[in-house]
């Protein structure tokens, strides 16, 4: 059995999904269902017993020491986070109580629990904590790539509330040698991703007649990394990963916001054509700024391919093309994540939702 959190989310349900799909092992999944968790994610598990859903809080210590202690899993993994750059902006608190505050409560009820196991209980447990790229700062065009020794230099709130709580991870292992390894991923995409996000809003707000808001000159650039290369990373990291070890994790696809826009929009182009010679490119409008935006993140993932044998199974072309059908495919569930609080996200984010002539 183990335990993970955030498990309504992009990440975690697609971890979820793939693992009951692969293993026999049970989970239980603890999530506050915020408005970026969803059980319609969740739904293909309604009668599978080997998944346990349970409605809480990563800051809710009681909770969570009972569930360690009625269950005894073997791992916890740590999805559960605030995780999206322009709401920290927006409003952080949420960012500091979850990320920070909560990640304090789950280590403390995980040593709490840890150190009553039997000696090889103690040796084999794992605490893995899902991180970000975000905690390196930004990179100039010519920099190397971000490896596990470069320093962290957190710009936007949620950067630094993911960097503290990986020094708080940190030094769990450090001082009370709680068994715990870190992942530092890129810019994931695919199936279940909230549309607040680059692809998945690009994708719904094209689909929507909407415009297609690329923020500043386009020219950021991001590493790209399908979500089930990140979960099979992950499912690495917690059979073989070295105690104590932090792990860079990236899909070596670096690309400009701009480009993803146009290879999404072709592809759009192609499955899901507008009349006469018109072009979802034509949706693309410049907007604002993020403030203090990160120019470039670019990963090094060498030292997970190296000694723990992962390799991303997916191209960019290839995952772009699957996500693009996904959502294609997937309507009812895009219809019911986006219904009322998220308009009113959008109204906040963007001034009023974006429409074209197009629409
Ligand atoms: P998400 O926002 O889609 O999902 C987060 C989940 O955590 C939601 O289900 C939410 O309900 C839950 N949650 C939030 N606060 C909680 C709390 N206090 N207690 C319990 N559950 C809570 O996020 P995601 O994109 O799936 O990211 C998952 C993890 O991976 C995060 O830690 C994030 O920092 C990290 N990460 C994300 C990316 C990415 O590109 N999305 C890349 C690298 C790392
Ligand atoms: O690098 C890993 C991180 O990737 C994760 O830790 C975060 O949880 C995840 O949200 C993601 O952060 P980004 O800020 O890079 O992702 P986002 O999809 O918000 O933006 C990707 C790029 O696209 C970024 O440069 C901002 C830009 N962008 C985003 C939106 C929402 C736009 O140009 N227009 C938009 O409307």
């Amino acid at each position: 059995m183990i335990l993970i959190t955030g498990g309504a989310g992009f990440i975690g349900a697609n971890f979820v999904l793939e693992w009951l799909a692969r293993n026999d092992e049970p989970i239980i999944n603890l999530d506050k269902l915020t408005y970026a968790g969803n059980l319609e994610t969740l739904k293909p598990l309604e009668r599978e017993a080997r998944h346990r859903f349970v409605f809480g809080d990563i800051c809710d210590r009681k909770l969570v020491s009972m569930l360690l202690n009625k269950y005894q899993p073997r791992a916890i993994i740590n999805f559960a986070a605030e995780s999206h750059v322009d709401r920290s902006i927006h409003g952080p608190d949420d960012f500091i109580q979850t990320n920070i505050v909560g990640t304090f409560h789950l280590l403390e009820a995980a040593r709490a629990y840890w150190s009553t196991l039997p000696e090889d209980g103690r040796d084999s447990f794992r605490f893995i904590h899902v991180s970000t790229d975000e905690v390196f700062g930004s990179l100039d065009a010519k920099d190397p790539a971000f490896c596990e020794t470069t320093a962290y230099l957190p710009n936007s709130p949620y950067a630094a509330s993911k960097a503290s709580a990986d020094h708080l991870v940190r030094a769990w292992s450090h001082t009370y040698g709680l068994p715990v390894i870190t992942t530092n991923c890129s810019n994931n995409y695919g199936p279940y991703q909230f549309p607040e996000k680059l692809i998945p809003l690009v994708i719904f707000n094209a689909l929507s007649g909407k415009a297609l808001p690329v923020y500043g000159d386009g020219r950021q650039v991001r590493d790209w990394l399908y979500v089930k290369d990140h979960c099979a990373a992950i499912c690495k990291v917690l059979e073989t990963g070295h105690v104590g070890e932090t792990y860079n994790i990236g899909g070596r696809n670096e690309k400009a916001n701009i480009e993803v826009v146009h290879g999404i929009c072709t592809i759009l182009d192609e499955l899901r054509p507008l009349s006469g010679t018109r072009s979802y490119t034509e949706q693309i409008e410049f907007v604002k700024d993020r403030p203090g935006h990160d120019r470039r993140y670019a990963i090094d993932a060498s030292k997970i391919e190296r000694e723990l044998g992962w390799m991303p199974a997916e191209t960019f072309e290839t995952g772009l093309r699957r996500t693009v059908q996904w959502y294609l495919e997937n309507g009812n569930w895009v219809q019911n994540v986006t219904a009322g609080t998220y308009r009113a996200w959008v109204d906040k984010q963007y001034g009023t939702t974006p429409s074209t002539s197009a629409s």
